[in-house]
């Protein structure tokens, strides 16, 4: 079959952990490529609530391999905290499950201090981050101050990067009015890390490339979502990686042609988590009745998740950046009952009506929304397994959704669980592998 690529089509949270969870059957690896813990991914297996930070989310099917790319930042402790949870769930994490890139960067202490500190700085603009240190950390990436996770197997290297870095970052902390860092403390507890990081630590682009060639399938998993990517989304009001189709191939050290086919998870309404232009918010009580409903708090930081209609010029552009096959629409449950759905169809900007998403702020900001709406579905979508079991006012909202955004859904989520998902079949032909898909739904 083939490799596929599924990535969040909005601002994150589009429900990516409980497809890939889905998909995973098929699949014989599944691979992160960016971001780090500020991703909180909520999967149900079994009535069972499992929220997933840095492991990707094909961990919950035994005898997936799941790889931690180069392009993600890791908090040792972070890692080991979430490992230690899968565990004492009776989920296995040993390194013959989870391998972890040597070119992957880590989350130093010094990073969630100094990404408090240019918070603080930024007063009113601030982004809203997870406050992770995800930023910072990977700022010392580009400026190649970072210490990688494959710098650990020489103590030697890892003092010496850690002196270099507390010098680098001493003025700063001193400016602030905060205690200078202890480089020697720093090292104990990363040259601690290292023994039990240690096995993990693999060549994952070898490992990968190995692997491909022996015929096996691999998923990989995007965290975030299109419009929080550093290039393509709402710049300055976006993560730090690339969380676009684009970043899988870095993010791993595989060729472009590695991807075969990319999903795109999208909710049937928009929610943002921290701060930055969202045209489609909705302020009123049916924005909270939204919140409500959809469980939307965010499953890393608790804060509750803005919540606006569906905007399809930002899905639209989300499809075109990262060239998308397919759509698995999600959370349309949440909508039900909710009376008549408005869904933005274009952006009114200084008198004329924008067919593109303008990702500078400035403008979003000033955006007035053009909507379209559709009758709502006043009946319940759980337990629907075929599209003719769904209420034909929902169809008729997919099939917009599709000629809006100008692509095919190809999956219809209609729940938290695995069951309470509909497959078509047409849709996924040559992306997936419906009957191992389908063997595993069954577990
Ligand atoms: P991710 O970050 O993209 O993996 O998404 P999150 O896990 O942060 O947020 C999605 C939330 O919606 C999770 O709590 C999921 O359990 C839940 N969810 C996923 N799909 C559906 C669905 O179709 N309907 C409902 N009601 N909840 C869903
Ligand atoms: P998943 O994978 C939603 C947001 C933060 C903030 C901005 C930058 O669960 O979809 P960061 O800490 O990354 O520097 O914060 O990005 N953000 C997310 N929002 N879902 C996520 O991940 C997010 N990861 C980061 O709220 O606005
Ligand atoms: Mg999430």
């Amino acid at each position: 079959m083939a490799n596929l690529l599924v990535l969040g089509t909005q601002w994150g949270d589009e429900g990516k952990g409980k497809i890939v969870d889905l998909l995973t059957p098929a699949f014989d690896v599944v691979a992160r490529y960016q971001g780090g813990h500020n991703a909180g991914h909520t999967v149900y297996v079994g009535g069972k609530k499992i929220v997933l930070h840095l492991v990707p989310s094909g961990i919950l099917r035994a005898g997936t391999l799941c790889v931690i790319g180069n392009g993600l930042v890791l908090s040792p402790e972070a890692f080991f905290r979430e490992t230690a949870d899968l565990e004492a769930q009776g989920v296995a994490v040993g390194p013959d499950r989870i391998a972890v890139s040597r070119s992957a960067h880590l989350i130093m202490p010094w990073h969630p201090l100094v990404e408090r500190l240019s918070e603080d700085l930024r007063g009113e603009k601030r982004i809203g981050t997870t406050c992770r240190g995800i930023g910072p950390a990977y700022e010392d990436k580009a400026a190649r101050l970072g210490v990688r996770a494959g710098d650990l197997a020489d103590l030697g290297v890892l003092r010496e990067k850690i002196e270099e870095n507390v010098a680098a970052k001493a003025r700063l902390l001193a400016a602030s009015g905060l205690p200078p860092l202890d480089p020697e403390a720093i090292f104990r507890e990363y040259a601690g890390w290292a023994g039990k990081l240690g096995p993990f630590l693999r060549d994952v682009s070898a490992l990968l490339h190995e692997r491909m060639r022996r015929g096996d399938n691999v998923l990989f998993e995007g965290a975030q979502g299109a419009l929080l990517d550093l290039d393509h989304g709402t710049y300055p009001y976006v993560t730090s990686s690339s969380s676009t189709a684009g970043g899988a191939a870095t993010g791993l050290g595989v060729g472009p042609k590695a991807v075969h086919g990319v999903l795109g998870i999208t909710k049937a309404y928009t929610t943002r988590v921290g701060s930055g232009p969202f045209p489609t918010e909705l302020g009123d009580a049916r924005g909270k009745a939204i919140a409500a409903r959809g469980d939307e708090f965010g499953a890393t930081t608790g804060r509750p998740r803005r919540c606006g209609w569906f905007d399809a010029v930002a899905v639209r552009y989300a499809c075109r950046v990262n060239g998308l096959d397919r759509i698995a629409l999600t959370k349309p449950d949440v909508l039900a009952g909710l009376g008549d759905v408005p869904v933005c169809v274009g952006y009114r900007y200084k008198g004329e009506v924008l067919k593109d998403f303008p990702p500078e702020p400035w403008a979003l900001e000033k955006v007035v929304p053009q909507y379209r709406t559709f009758a709502g579905w006043p009946a319940s979508l759980h337990g629907a397994s075929s599209v003719e079991s769904l209420p034909s006012a929902f169809v008729d909202y997919v099939r917009a959704l599709e000629d809006l955004v100008e692509t095919r859904v190809a999956i219809i989520s209609t729940g938290v669980a695995r069951a309470e998902t509909v497959l078509l079949d047409a849709e996924l032909d040559g992306l997936v592998d419906l009957d191992r898909v389908r063997r595993g739904s069954a577990e």
